[in-house]
């Protein structure tokens, strides 16, 4: 049995609340990284088409003597390949990069509100995917409230995650609290924020009271709020670290002292504006 809790998503699929994250790890680096994670004790791994290593996630889960069932593998549509065509060919390049039969979880990994492609339609190819079992689970990620409202007006099927960023300096709420009435859960991108929020002195004290690092209080903070993360590194004693999550609680003081430290500050992309598509 894992220590890390599942999170039960809508259609009944459960997903790990801690995962790795692969993101701007170099494709020829990727399957040593995911084997440490998997040695560490990981079984979420979030990787997408975009960051050009599934091929790695897909190397580490076959050298990794784990069955395919122990692990959760989550990707991502690309940017410019929203049209519905796309979406199907995008879907299986992705199951053969990977080598798998199945995703766990397949997202749109951006919105892009201002390209000629309406992300309804993109949503729409999205549940055909789904329907011919080629992802367990299908979801969002940078999904605005006004961009859900819409999928669910006019789709009949629920995202069973959105993916946004999320850490203390950008606590994101109206977008997590949409994401809580509607069922649909947040996985928080970035959740140490690229390390920016690790020297906050409010989060220091509470660590050094703690007796944890900054990055586990951080951790820990997004947990206790009910979101799943998946923090990137390429380092073994910081993926030890960042695993070691279970054996301490914050208390509501902590809680509330981390959540003040919003000041809405994103280190990526607004997704209102986005809309950058490969060549
Ligand atoms: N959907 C989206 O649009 C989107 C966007 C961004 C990210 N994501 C997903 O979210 C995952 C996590 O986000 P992220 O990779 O951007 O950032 P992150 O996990 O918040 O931070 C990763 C950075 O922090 C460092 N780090 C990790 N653990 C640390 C620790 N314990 N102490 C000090 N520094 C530490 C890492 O360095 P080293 O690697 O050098 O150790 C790396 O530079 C991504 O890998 C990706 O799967 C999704």
């Amino acid at each position: 049995m894992s220590v890390v809790p599942d999170v039960a998503l809508t259609n009944g699929v459960s997903i790990p609340q801690l995962g790795f994250g692969v993101f701007q790890i170099p494709p020829e680096e990727t399957r040593d990284a995911v084997l440490t994670a998997f040695e560490v004790g990981y079984r979420h791994i979030d990787t997408a088409e975009m960051y050009g290593n599934e091929r790695g996630v897909g190397e580490a889960l076959r050298a990794s003597g784990l069955t395919r069932e122990e692990v959760f593998v989550t990707s991502k549509l690309n940017n410019g390949y929203h049209r519905r065509d796309d979406v199907l060919r995008a879907a299986d390049q992705s199951l053969a990069d990977l080598g798998v039969d199945q995703m766990d979880m397949f997202l749109i990994h951006w919105p892009l509100p201002t390209i000629d492609v309406d992300y309804v339609e993109t949503w729409k190819a999205m549940i055909e995917v789904y329907r011919a079992g080629k992802a367990r689970a299908i979801g969002v990620s940078n999904f605005q409230v006004p961009h859900l409202q819409r999928l669910l007006d006019e789709t009949d099927h629920v995202p069973a995650v959105n993916q946004i960023e999320v850490h203390p300096y950008l606590t994101n709420e109206s977008v997590r609290a949409f994401g809580a009435q509607h069922g649909i859960a947040t996985e928080a991108w970035s959740p140490i924020a690229q390390g920016l929020v690790l020297g906050d002195p409010v989060l220091v004290e509470i660590a050094e009271r703690v007796g944890r690092t900054p990055a586990q209080v951080t951790l820990r903070w997004h947990l206790q709020r009910g979101d799943i993360v998946f923090p990137k590194s390429v380092t073994r004693s910081r993926v030890e670290e960042n695993f070691a999550l279970f054996d301490f609680e914050l208390g509501d003081a902590e809680m509330s002292a981390l959540g003040a430290l919003n000041r809405d500050q994103r280190t990526g992309p607004d997704p209102d504006t986005f809309a950058r598509v490969p060549a």
